[in-house]
């Protein structure tokens, strides 16, 4: 079959590696992708592979691509296009309406697309999370007041989309007060944060669980843990994600059994009572906060996506044994039930290099060295081109990344650090310490 996959980080690259592996694939088009997904066209075989410039929320040109292609699988990376209604779009078009589009309704989406959207949907299916209330500009007041009953740290939370940056995290409750006003009153996240979620504070470990769902039954794909700030020790600020690991050690059976227990599978049913099916990746980031009293790991909510992670994905899906194409087939026929999830039981560990200046301003176009000396490790780009010339170049803040499978996390490590010592660029920088907050935890344990 024909295959459509929108988006161009990390990601996506590794998702297309797993599409255009599958015997069921004969052409993957990736719109925009990047030079990895490019690099892809003399790799797979019997499956073509090739990027198209198209936007991926430019519902009218995949639409003519789609029926001038017969593309018979639409597999949505991003979030954007699911919270622009792509999978609605789909359905709502007669001829379209047969595509396997994987990914939520507009509706769904909200579980990414409004925190207190998401917030409520756990209140109401009893899924742990923290304890919160959401004000608007009318009720400021309130807001303000409620801040003086909760202690600190305070959370505050923009309700929509804000690029990552609308979660504040703020020491003191004069700090608190001050930037809920600029929220509320001033816009200071626009639209997103015309409303606005305070939450208790979580004290724990983070981690990222994912599960493939066809409306009705899933599958929880394997646990990772992602390293959000820019700096070593988890300092500075914010970016798309530096690295991550999967398996995550504390993740163990009984751990794993909680969060399908009381999280995994009250999600799932929420969404089917709720909604028009489910048919796509979930992204729970949790937080694994230890019981005061037991002392026992409890999983939390800290958010849904309605999507795969970056540069989660580029741990996890190399770990995936099972046909993709296969699995998804079964998501949209709403029997994946009838399938077996394949997991390499080897561990992996990626680390993203990206450009001076990320997550701010930088410089894109430098050429970059190395990559064909790479040896044993996959490389994944996410910002990259090629030139008219053929020749690398960056392309984004988030260059690209080194994935290794080992027997052992550090292993991994190591590896990776090893082959990405080989590649080079002006003002490449990278984390020297993905992972080793879980060996202190290990060697703690
Ligand atoms: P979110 O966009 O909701 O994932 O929040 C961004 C980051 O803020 C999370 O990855 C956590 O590190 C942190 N965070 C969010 N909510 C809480 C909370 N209630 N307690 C502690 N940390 C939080
Ligand atoms: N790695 C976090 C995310 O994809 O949102």
């Amino acid at each position: 079959m024909n295959i459509l996959l929108l988006g161009s980080g990390g990601r996506e690259h590794a998702m297309a590696c797993q599409l255009a592996a599958s015997p069921k694939c004969t052409n993957l088009y990736v719109a925009p992708g990047n030079a990895g997904t490019a690099g892809m066209a003399n790799h797979y075989g019997q499956t073509l592979v090739q990027n198209v410039a198209i936007e991926p929320t430019d519902f009218a040109a995949i639409h003519s691509f789609v029926i001038r292609h017969e593309i018979s699988m639409v597999v949505v990376g991003p979030e954007a296009p699911l919270v622009a209604g792509i999978k609605d779009y789909f359905a709502s078009n007669l001829t379209l309406r047969k595509v396997m589009v994987i990914g939520p309704s507009k509706q769904c989406a909200q579980l990414e697309g409004s925190k207190d959207y998401a917030k409520a949907f756990m209140q109401r299916h009893n899924i742990p999370t923290a304890a919160y209330r959401t004000f608007t500009t009318d009720t400021l007041k309130d807001g303000i007041a409620f801040l003086d009953t909760l202690k600190p740290p305070y959370v505050l939370k923009a309700d929509g989309l804000a690029a990552g940056k609308g979660v504040l995290i703020l020491p003191s409750l004069k700090e608190a007060k001050q930037e809920l006003t600029s929220m509320l009153r001033d816009a200071k996240f626009g639209e997103a944060s015309s409303k606005v979620v305070i939450e208790e504070y979580l004290d724990g470990v983070e981690l990222s669980v994912f599960v493939l769902c066809d409306g009705k039954h899933y599958k929880i794909l394997p646990t990772a843990k992602d390293y959000k700030r820019i700096g070593e020790g988890d300092t500075g600020l914010n970016t798309g994600g530096m690295g991550s690991v999967s398996p995550v050690f504390f993740a163990d059976k009984q751990f794993m059994q909680k969060v399908e227990d009381r999280i995994v599978s009250p999600t799932v049913k929420g969404l089917y009572k709720e909604e028009t099916p489910y048919k796509g990746f979930v992204f729970i980031g949790l937080m694994a906060v230890a019981d005061p009293t037991t002392g026992e790991l409890e999983p939390y909510v800290i958010e849904y996506n309605v999507r795969m992670g970056d540069p989660e994905t580029e741990s996890v899906f190399p770990r995936i044994k099972s046909d993709m194409v296969g699995l998804l087939e079964h998501v949209w026929r709403g029997n994946l039930q009838q399938t077996s999830l394949e997991i390499d039981p080897r561990a992996a560990a990626c680390v993203m290099a990206v450009a001076e200046g990320y997550p701010g301003h930088y410089e894109k176009g430098q050429p970059i060295n190395g990559i064909d000396d790479v040896d044993g490790s996959i490389v994944y780009h996410a910002g990259t081109r090629l030139d008219d010339q053929g020749r690398l170049l960056t392309n984004g803040g988030r260059v690209l990344c080194v994935t290794s499978l080992a027997d052992s996390i550090p292993q991994a490590l190591l590896k990776s650090y090893q082959e990405l010592s080989k590649i080079s660029w002006n003002g490449m920088y990278y984390r020297r310490d993905i992972g080793q907050d879980l060996l202190k935890m290990i060697v703690g344990h």
